[in-house]
């Protein structure tokens, strides 16, 4: 489990010069895939070539995040979504998402962002202490960003998460994969899960989702199947807003399910979904006939 506020470990470069560079590289990287994003991109093109320009622009803000870090942070090691793992020296691994939310980017919806975040240890969700990170949202011109021990921020404006309503009364952000019988599997999750809470948001970039638990704008949020990248940043910013983010059965939270939202939430959210078996594989849990 991501537990609040614990300090950073000793012996590394200090966490706010590391939210310095998370912040830097995002706020360009933004710029430029804001900038980047013509007209054409949204639904009147055809569709093919408006999917080549989110590729391309997935793939030159990454680029550019890349050339920072090699200018900035030249003996880190680097995690992206589009360019794999690149190694470094330091001990430090920047994990990066160049645009998160490509489908929203692909419609003209605001919700996307760039995620950055600086992690120890090997770079997977299971066992790296992430010092800092930051989401910067272009679109909205909203940017959150967290140190470890430091606190979580969006625009300067500190976070703390309030007491929240029992789950009758929460607002919950999930999202989906990519495939098919995933989605099958998640449905059916969410169909159990529909009557219980106050209702369900699907916004579609899950960097931001948990953003927005650490900002009280949903109570709760889970999701199956994210990717490193998907939740380095957002992860921090909620446990640095006094939060929780998690997995299922006592598992730290990564793809194969990931929770946030205020402890005693998501401890109850946590068993509705192990006893909907949200981590069973994909098929399982089906009605057959
Ligand atoms: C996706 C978004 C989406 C989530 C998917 C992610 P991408 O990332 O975060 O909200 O539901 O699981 O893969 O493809 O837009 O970078
Ligand atoms: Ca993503």
């Amino acid at each position: 489990m991501t537990s609040p506020r614990e300090p950073a470990p000793a012996g590394l470069p200090p966490v706010p010069e590391l939210v310095a560079v998370a912040e830097r590289i995002a706020r360009e990287a933004g710029r430029l895939i804001l900038d980047g994003r013509p007209q054409t991109v949204g639904v009147a093109a055809t569709k093919s070539s408006a999917v080549d320009v989110v590729t391309a622009m997935d793939l030159a803000s990454e680029e550019l995040l890349r050339r920072m870090l090699a200018e900035l942070r030249p003996d880190d090691a680097v995690l992206g979504e589009e360019g794999g793992h690149r190694a470094g020296t330091s001990g430090v691994t920047w994990v990066v998402d160049p645009i998160d939310g490509t489908v929203n980017y692909l419609y003209g919806l605001p919700a996307y962002a760039v995620s950055v975040a600086a992690v120890v240890g090997e770079p997977t969700p299971a066992t790296w202490t992430v010092l800092a990170a930051c989401v910067h949202a272009p679109a909205t011109q909203e940017t959150w960003t967290a140190g470890r021990g430091l606190g979580a921020h969006l625009d300067g404006r500190r976070l703390t998460l309030g007491a929240t309503p029992p789950l009758a009364g929460c607002l919950l952000g999930t999202g989906f994969g990519y495939v098919a019988e995933r989605r099958r599997a998640q449905a059916r999750v969410l169909a159990a899960l529909l009557p219980q809470v106050r209702d369900v948001r699907r916004m579609g970039a899950a960097a931001i989702d948990l953003c927005q638990v650490a900002t009280g704008r949903l109570d709760l949020y889970y999701e199956r199947g994210l990717q490193p990248w998907d939740l380095a940043a957002g992860a921090l910013v909620v446990a640095e807003a006094g939060g929780v983010v998690t997995g299922l059965r006592g598992a730290p939270a990564g793809s194969g399910m990931t929770v946030a939202g205020t402890p005693e939430r998501v401890a109850e959210l946590v068993r509705i979904l192990e006893e909907q078996a949200a981590d069973a594989p994909d098929g399982a849990g089906r009605e057959s006939g």
